[in-house]
């Protein structure tokens, strides 16, 4: 046989082991099994990398200001919260359940990414995990919003984050208690009845270091 046609046969067998792999059901996808430790490494630096390199050229607005991190806050209680956790907030049933496991944002080693990086990500999503692109959804503003929020998340605890939590509930200043991660029910504004909301007041910025350019 001549190269060529041994290349050829081979190509086949390759091409017939393939097909039958994928229809053979061995492949498990489960999301219940932890990638090994390789794999974890070629996924987890490919992300990177990409994230990397495609929030090059974004410039990130002046962040902070306390309406933005108001906004920030909703959505992320409302978006974000179930899967991410919020400060004082025990994992979901989605986020235990989640392979990857979604990172606690509110730990600032956790996401040592910049601005323009967080902006990318929340924007487009990462593919493969559980991580949804908001860009259809939502306009760059409202994404930097969520940024000034995430960037400002680590400085805020517990009672900083239930504090928001009544001040951005309409209607609801008396409902200091409620569970934070399940407030989408209660966003419902018809007792408005109560005092009006009061000016929530900014909430330190805290510039992390972390701008890579
Ligand atoms: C359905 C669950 C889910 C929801 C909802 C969700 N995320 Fe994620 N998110 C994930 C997962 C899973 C990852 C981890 C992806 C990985 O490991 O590559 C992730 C990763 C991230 C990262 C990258 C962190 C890092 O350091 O790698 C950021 C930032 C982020 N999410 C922000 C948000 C924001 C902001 C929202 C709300 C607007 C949100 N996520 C909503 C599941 C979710």
């Amino acid at each position: 046989m001549g190269f060529i046609a041994k290349l050829f046969a081979s190509l086949i067998v390759v091409l017939i082991a393939v097909v039958g792999f994928v229809y053979s059901g061995i492949f498990n996808v489960s999301a219940q099994w932890e990638d090994p430790a390789l794999l974890r490494w070629l996924l987890a630096s490919t992300r990177e990398a990409s994230v990397e390199s495609r929030a090059e050229n974004i410039k990130s607005p002046i962040l902070g200001s306390a309406t933005q991190i108001k906004n920030g806050f909703r959505s992320y209680r409302e978006m974000c919260a179930v899967c991410h956790t919020p400060p004082g907030g025990t994992d979901s049933p989605i986020k235990q359940g989640l392979n990857p496991s979604p990172p606690n944002l509110a730990v600032a080693e956790d996401h040592a990414m910049t601005e323009a990086q967080l902006f990318w990500v929340i924007k487009n999503g990462i593919r493969m995990t559980g991580m949804p692109a908001w860009g259809p959804s939502h306009d760059d503003a409202e994404i930097w919003d969520i940024v000034a929020f995430i960037k400002a998340l680590p400085t805020i605890d517990a009672d900083e984050y239930q504090r928001l939590n009544t001040q951005t509930t309409q209607g609801h200043g008396h409902s200091g208690s409620e569970p934070m991660a399940t407030t989408q029910g209660h966003m419902d504004n018809t007792d408005n009845h109560s005092n009006p909301v009061e000016e929530v007041p900014a909430i330190e910025y805290i510039d992390n270091g972390t701008h890579a350019h």
